[in-house]
């Protein structure tokens, strides 16, 4: 029998017993990740390997290097997310792989080794967008979780409002304009000397500092529509730093990390809770890299809870990538059927699909 006779063979009984063990591979930008996951909701281990290092020194991540620390790392990150869970490839059930968004040779690099386990176990492989799977990590986190609800993906390269109608029917319903939440986030933070990335420095930062210093709002945010300009917040930030240099004043850093932290987070909560609402949704959720930052964590919770909704958000671990996500979205994309083949190919920019 042929590989793709067999996968889907496998898939077929694997459907039936509604019950699947799924070894997830996640490589979209700088986290070398693998993952087992057991029935979509139980993580049985999850090993992450971050290059925070490797581009820490350029103040980014840098393409070339990130696909070649991939290429070196991705067996090892394997193997041992099997042998944590005590596993071989004959435990598992189904590959599931991220094959994007994100950088090209760098998902290239997943997608081809879960090809080579897909073809070595005579396993059922699934590719999966790293957004689904960022919106996943809640179902390992709150229990008993189902759709629908409206979930605030706000990352490094997105900041997208999502409704979640069921677990593979997503509906884009507001996006930033401009620059994604994570993304201001680690240029503010650059512009302030923080280092890379910026998002959980900034976040220290402002603890000490009074986030009513300074009005970063940008007026796009102020209207009646579902989408977001961060590039504005983060303009006001560069300018002010610029006037003060000019002027020979000294500002307090503090102050300005508290005042951008609130001014995003403020605007991100208000227009999630917002579509909830216009949605008839009753439940509220966040994911991806941003979700870790505690003030809007604390901010969505709040308004939230007023509108009398409910609220999920992963925990830390599952917020930044991680190839758990990906195990769990891998599951009920296994279970509906959506499979693919040894054709499977990155895709840089799939959109939602
Ligand atoms: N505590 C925090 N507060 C604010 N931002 C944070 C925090 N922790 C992480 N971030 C930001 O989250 C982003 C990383 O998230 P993630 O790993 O999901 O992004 P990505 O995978 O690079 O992008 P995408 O998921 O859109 O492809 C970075 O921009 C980082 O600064
Ligand atoms: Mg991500």
């Amino acid at each position: 029998m042929d590989y793709a006779s067999y996968a889907k063979e496998k898939a077929a009984s694997i459907i039936k017993s509604g019950n699947a063990t799924v070894l997830a591979i996640e490589t979209s930008c700088d986290e070398t990740a693998a993952a087992v996951v057991k029935n979509g909701r139980t993580v049985i281990s999850n090993i992450i390997h971050s290059q925070i290092p490797i581009h820490q020194k350029y103040g980014g991540v840098v393409p070339e290097l990130a696909s070649r620390s991939h290429t070196e790392r991705i067996r090892p990150v394997t193997d041992e997310a099997l042998s944590k869970a005590g596993l071989t490839l004959k435990n598992i059930d189904a590959v599931a792989v991220t094959f994007g968004p994100g950088l090209v040779g760098a998902l290239l690099t997943g997608v081809s080794y879960a090809k080579g386990l897909a073809l070595a176990g005579k396993l059922p492989l699934v590719g999966i967008n790293h957004i689904h799977g960022h919106i996943a990590a809640n179902y390992l986190s709150c229990a008993g979780l189902e759709p629908p609800f409206v979930c605030l993906v706000v990352s490094g390269g997105h900041s997208h409002i999502v409704l979640v109608r069921d677990y593979l029917d997503l509906e884009l319903l507001g996006k930033t304009r401009d620059d994604a939440a994570g993304e201001a986030f680690d240029k503010v933070a650059r512009v302030l000397g923080l280092g890379y990335p910026g998002g959980p420095k900034l976040e220290s930062l402002a603890l000490s500092g009074d986030p009513h210093a300074f009005d970063f709002h940008s007026p796009f945010n102020s209207g009646d529509h579902p989408d977001f300009s961060f590039s504005g917040p983060k303009t006001a930030v560069i300018n002010l730093l610029h006037k003060a240099k000019q002027k020979g004043e000294t500002v307090n850093f503090a102050d300005i990390a508290a005042s951008f932290q609130l001014s995003v987070v403020k605007v991100l909560c208000a227009k999630t809770v917002r579509a909830a609402k216009l949605s008839k949704v009753s439940l509220v959720a966040l994911a991806g890299g941003v979700s870790a930052n505690k003030l809007l964590r604390s901010t969505m919770l709040e308004m939230s809870e007023s509108e009398g909704m409910k609220f999920c958000c992963p925990e830390f671990e599952y917020c930044t990538d991680n190839a758990a996500m990906i195990g769990s979205a891998g599951f009920y994309a296994l279970m509906s059927g959506r499979l693919h083949g040894l054709e499977l190919n990155a895709d840089a920019n799939p959109g939602l699909k």
